[in-house]
């Protein structure tokens, strides 16, 4: 017998009988007192009508982890922030440079994370921001890339998106970057696993519902990097992508691969008008 998707989450995952529901609270994020953030609106047309409001992860979170994102104090990812600043000003490779050689200041960077993925011309391929710092690593400043998912990769993604904070997310899906956002868009509804679980079973159809421990959102990616209380460190996209589809128990795709890299697109474009939030803070 083949059992359907919801039999499969309600019979596998949630932690009680039934789903209980605990739809996304009416708190407002505002940051340090005063950058307020879009975290609740419309969405982008090419959802047509699959969600009726585009939410950030932050409105399921527990009132204490969220009053940790609303003061930089207290929002422990900026801590890695301070760790990306460093490794910006660092000399590495063999021309000697570094990032601050030709970008000077990190907020040369604003707007970057808000747009991206993107396409890029001279590549002939949709990047991410991890594949552009290691495009500029290893092209520009003769060094190691960093790993896709590392701390140091984490780290410097945090810096880049701070500087885009509050800003909406605006990702392009149309031109050029059109298949791949197709692609990611087919990734997005395959039910994966022995679960036969798709993204969209749980972040699209069971957002506000509780499943173990943990209250499901829409799975957007406007907080990431993420700092995770769970693991006590910044948490990557694509290292979020291979834990929920780990937990769907099927094969994962790599960090950095083509189809992670689709997936991303399409996720990030799935939060278009939402504001950037990164570094956010999630348990
Ligand atoms: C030798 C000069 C040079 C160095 C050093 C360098 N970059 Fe770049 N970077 C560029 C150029 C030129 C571009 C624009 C063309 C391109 O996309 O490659 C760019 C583009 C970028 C972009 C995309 C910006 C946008 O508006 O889309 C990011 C992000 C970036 N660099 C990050 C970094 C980081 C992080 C470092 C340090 C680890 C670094 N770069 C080091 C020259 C450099
Ligand atoms: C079995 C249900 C399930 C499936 C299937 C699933 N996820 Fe998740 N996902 C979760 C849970 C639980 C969390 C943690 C609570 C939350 O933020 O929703 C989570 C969190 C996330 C987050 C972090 C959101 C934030 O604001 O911090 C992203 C992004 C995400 N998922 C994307 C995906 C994508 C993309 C897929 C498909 C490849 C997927 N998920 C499949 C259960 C699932």
């Amino acid at each position: 017998m083949k059992i359907s998707a919801m039999t499969a989450i309600a019979a596998v995952l949630f932690s009680v009988p039934g789903l209980v529901s605990a739809d996304a609270d009416d708190d407002q994020l505002v940051i340090n007192g005063e950058i307020e953030m879009t975290t609740k609106t419309e969405p982008p047309a090419h959802l047509d009508g699959a969600l009726p409001e585009i939410i950030s992860g932050w409105h399921f979170r527990a009132d204490e982890t969220q009053a940790l994102q609303m003061d930089d104090f207290d929002n422990s990812g900026m801590i890695f922030v301070d760790e990306g600043r460093a490794q910006w000003n660092e000399v590495a490779g063999s021309e000697g440079k570094s990032c601050a050689s030709c970008h000077e200041d990190p907020s040369s960077m604003e707007g970057v994370r808000a747009t991206y993925p993107k396409w890029d011309e001279d590549a002939g391929e949709v990047q991410t921001v991890a594949m552009q710092i290691n495009d500029c690593r290893e092209n520009n400043m003769g060094a190691e890339p960093y790993g896709y998912t590392s701390t140091e990769m984490a780290n410097m993604e945090a810096l880049i998106a701070l500087q885009s904070r509050g800003m909406p997310v605006d990702v392009a899906i149309d031109g050029p970057v059109r298949e791949t956002w197709e692609e990611g868009k087919e990734i997005y509804y395959t039910r994966f696993g022995q679960l036969e679980l798709s993204c969209a079973n749980c972040h699209e159809q069971n957002y506000g519902n509780r499943i173990r421990s943990d209250h499901l959102s829409q799975g957007q990616i406007n907080g990431f990097p993420v700092y995770r209380m769970k693991n006590a460190k910044l948490n990557t996209v694509h290292a979020r992508f291979k834990g929920c589809v780990r937990d769907t128990r099927a094969e994962t795709f790599k960090p950095g691969s083509d189809e992670f890299v689709a997936l991303e697109l399409y996720v990030a474009s799935r939060g278009n008008g939402l504001s950037v939030e990164g570094p956010s803070v999630r348990n």
